[in-house]
């Protein structure tokens, strides 16, 4: 049983397979947090000592001994001006002008299966392997009622966590906040991780050692955003990738989401995630619900690489959703960086029979194809084939590259409306606007106002035009701006705030139903690159285009980022042609090829504008990726490089669960002279069992003056430090190698 409610003691216990955690009611009806971490039996409210802390102030009903205050306490989910003068979960004004909440405990309950949420993806249970703990807290003077979900998913040492807030009193009221979580944790968590970046460069990995005072990760850009990932990892200070303790939070949310994390006056770490309480309010009239956003919560005690594993198997199990069609995973060469929007049917025709003398299996026609579409400055919401470049419609392009053997998609941008386009001009008011200001210009486009019913019903009807025929089996949804003018020509004026979250409902409402209507479709999530990956568009749509930077070298670091919290089959990378058009560099297809490996893997190019030699090459990649991609898609990745270690050589490993194979790559971007020999220690190998090495990429390498193809080596001796190369040279060398677990020694 993974949920054990002891009223004796008062406490709630949740164990995984290798955590546990723990509240207790505490004397005052406070729902204390005090334990989380590997998996323990036991009361642990025995590591809070009660003592009279200065300034910190003491219910009424327990003020003898000064020893007992919200301002000290870990609490599991903090109301708002009740003395804990510390970051707040939940946060209102009621119609009668009482302001904040003071939640105590008022009952629990178990249910034998994964809670769900209304219109918003909460991690999928199909077995019925989770559990789900309800607590229910409430406050007396407002009548809100917070239900506290917590979805245990044993195996995978996942707890998912979201609030039901209902109002049950008598007059409306206005929630200023309402996070989806709050974590107390101990002071041994002294540093955080989270990814930042830019359009272009998503993903830095950055470390930071933490103050006292409130740090903020967050977005209001209406999208996750390229600049703060909707994932935080806190850590202790000798954390690495190896060891110390961990703990990942990652919001399953598309929009404007926010992570506070908050150093008090006695070190304790408060967490705070879900929905940005900037821009944000929810008006709850009596009896109505409003429901947070899911986070997953994941601890792990033996370091970072052992977090993302528990998230690579979560994400594989409980959030993505494969079309069973694409099940193998296939080998598309998009058109976008071969011919921008420089195309007729005949140009897109040679482009796809190209792809297809590769034998890719799938033909993306990129932005450009639809009415009007001669350049970035209109004609978005305009969803029906351009006259001028394809005569006879979209159809035809679909057989002929159908004839190919090539399954054949398309690029959409169904959020966004162009001034010059038909559907504005009928439309002007679907667009997001501040009446009475000039709206804020994106690559020259406006935002559709998807917080209304009729714009996503439309949307709708149209996309389902386009794949009702079946000829498309891939979409790439993009969206290439953020989110402004924020104003709705549907709401009344106490609800404008609300409208940043409705536009996420809306949009994960259109997904749920295209998903659902068009199962064999492969969706690809897109804002101009990464600009929103996050679990929340990954619950619909399996994969995401990773970043619009394709040079390889970028990638490297972009795609480490990724790796800490998602798996590599879910972002979007493909091989595109040199030099770069992001960076102008050029460096040799190898390392393009191998980059484009530890993701979807696909090709952004023109083949025509390759010599002989260089197709027959990309052929061959594509074979060695439909040789690895079985594995790539299930096995368990490894940073084999120390996340602190800023040098330019990178190295991933990929193992089979049952570690009976190994894929190991390894590139250096910046190669030295008279540099020291590559030693590569593989991670969580059989120690006795014995594997043989086989160089994929280049086919010979050499360990000294042998060459190292064939050679066997024990799992000690791999994850030991006898697996070294020569130091690489050259531009941006890289290498890809195979081990398969042999019976001989
Ligand atoms: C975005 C995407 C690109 C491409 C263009 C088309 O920038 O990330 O891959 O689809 O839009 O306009």
């Amino acid at each position: 049983m993974s949920i054990r409610i002891d009223s004796e003691n008062g406490t709630l216990t949740l164990h995984t397979a290798h955590t546990a955690y723990q509240m207790q009611i505490g004397r005052g009806g406070h729902l204390l947090h005090v334990y989380y971490g590997p998996d323990a039996e036991g009361t642990f409210a025995r590591s809070i000592v009660p003592a009279d802390h200065g300034f910190s102030m003491n219910p009424y009903e327990i003020r003898e001994g000064r020893n007992y205050s919200v301002d000290q306490l870990p609490l599991e989910y903090p109301g708002s001006n009740i003395g804990d003068f510390r970051t707040t979960a939940v946060d209102l004004i009621a119609d009668n002008g009482i302001c904040g909440c003071d939640l105590r405990f008022k009952s629990c309950a178990v249910e034998k299966k994964a809670y769900t949420l209304q219109g918003l993806p909460a991690a999928r249970d199909p077995e019925t392997e989770a559990e789900t703990l309800h607590v229910v807290l409430g406050d007396e003077a407002t009548g809100l009622e917070a239900e506290l979900l917590y979805g245990v998913f044993f195996e995978k040492d996942v707890i998912t966590r979201a609030v039901r807030l209902k109002n049950t009193g008598d007059h409306a009221l206005t929630l200023l906040a309402a996070a989806s979580m709050c974590l107390d944790l101990p002071e041994r968590y002294t540093e955080r991780i989270h990814f930042h970046g830019r359009h272009t460069m998503e993903m830095q990995t950055e470390r930071c050692v933490l103050a006292h005072g409130i740090q903020t990760i967050s977005s209001g850009r209406g999208m996750s955003s390229h600049h703060h990932n909707p994932f935080t990892i806190l850590c202790e200070e000798k954390t690495t990738e190896e060891q110390g303790w961990c703990i990942g939070v990652m919001p399953v949310y598309s929009g404007n989401h926010r992570t506070d994390i908050e150093v008090d006056q006695k070190e304790s770490v408060r967490v705070v995630t879900g929905i940005n309480r900037d821009m944000f309010t929810w008006r709850l009239e009596p009896g109505e619900i409003f429901e947070t956003p899911q986070v997953l919560l994941t601890f792990c005690s033996s370091g970072l690489e052992g977090l993302s594993r528990q998230l690579h198997r979560f994400f594989r199990k409980h959030i993505l959703r494969w079309p069973e069609a694409w099940k193998t995973p296939p080998v598309l060469l998009n058109s976008w960086e071969a011919v921008y929007m420089d195309f007729d049917a005949k140009r897109i025709c040679a482009l796809a029979k190209q792809g297809a003398r590769l034998s890719s299996d799938l033909f993306v026609l990129d932005d450009g194809w639809f009415a009007g579409r001669s350049s970035d400055t209109k004609a978005l919401g305009d969803w029906t084939a351009d006259k001028t470049k394809f005569p006879h419609g979209l159809v035809t392009v679909e057989e002929d590259v159908r004839k190919q053997g090539v399954s054949f998609g398309i690029w959409i941008e169904p959020e966004m409306v162009s001034e010059d386009s038909e559907l504005f001009r009928k439309h002007p008011d679907y667009a997001l606007r501040v009446p009475g200001r000039k709206p804020v210009m994106g690559r020259d486009q406006l935002v559709l106002d998807l917080s209304r019913q009729e714009i996503v019903d439309g949307l709708y009807n149209q996309i389902a035009r386009l794949l009702e025929d079946g000829g498309i089996r891939y979409v790439k949804w993009d969206a290439n701006r953020n989110v402004a003018d924020l104003y709705s020509a549907a709401l009344p004026p106490e609800r404008q705030r609300e409208l940043s979250h409705r536009y996420v409902l809306g949009l994960y409402s259109l997904m749920e139903r295209l998903t659902a209507a068009f199962p064999q479709v492969l969706f690809e999530g897109c804002a101009g690159g990464g600009g929103r990956f996050d679990a929340g568009i990954l619950y619909y749509f399996p994969q995401i285009w990773g970043s619009d930077d394709t040079d390889a070298v970028a990638r490297l670091s972009i795609q480490r980022g990724y790796s800490f919290g998602y798996p590599p089959e879910c972002v979007g990378s493909h091989i595109s042609d040199v030099p770069n058009e992001q960076t102008g560099r050029t460096v040799p297809l190898s390392l393009r090829a191998l980059t484009a490996m530890s993701g979807t893997f696909g090709l952004e190019l023109d083949p025509a504008r390759l010599s002989e030699q260089e197709n027959e090459e990309l052929q061959r990649y594509i074979g060695i990726f439909r040789r690895y991609a079985g594995l790539i898609r299930t096995g368990i990745y490894s940073r084999l490089r120390p996340e602190r270690e800023r040098d330019s050589l990178f190295a991933w490993e990929i193992r089979a669960e049952d570690v009976s194979e190994v894929l190991v790559f390894a590139a250096d971007t910046d190669p030295q002279a008279n540099a020291k020999a590559v030693t590569l220690y593989l991670r969580g190998l059989q120690e006795q069992a014995v594997y043989r090495l086989t160089c994929v990429e280049p086919e010979t390498v050499w360990n000294g003056s042998r060459p190292l193809s064939g050679q066997l080596f024990t799992g000690s001796e791999l994850m030991q430090g006898a697996f070294s190369i020569r130091p690489f040279s050259g531009t941006a060398p890289a290498a890809l190698f195979y081990l398969k677990r042999t019976e001989c020694a």
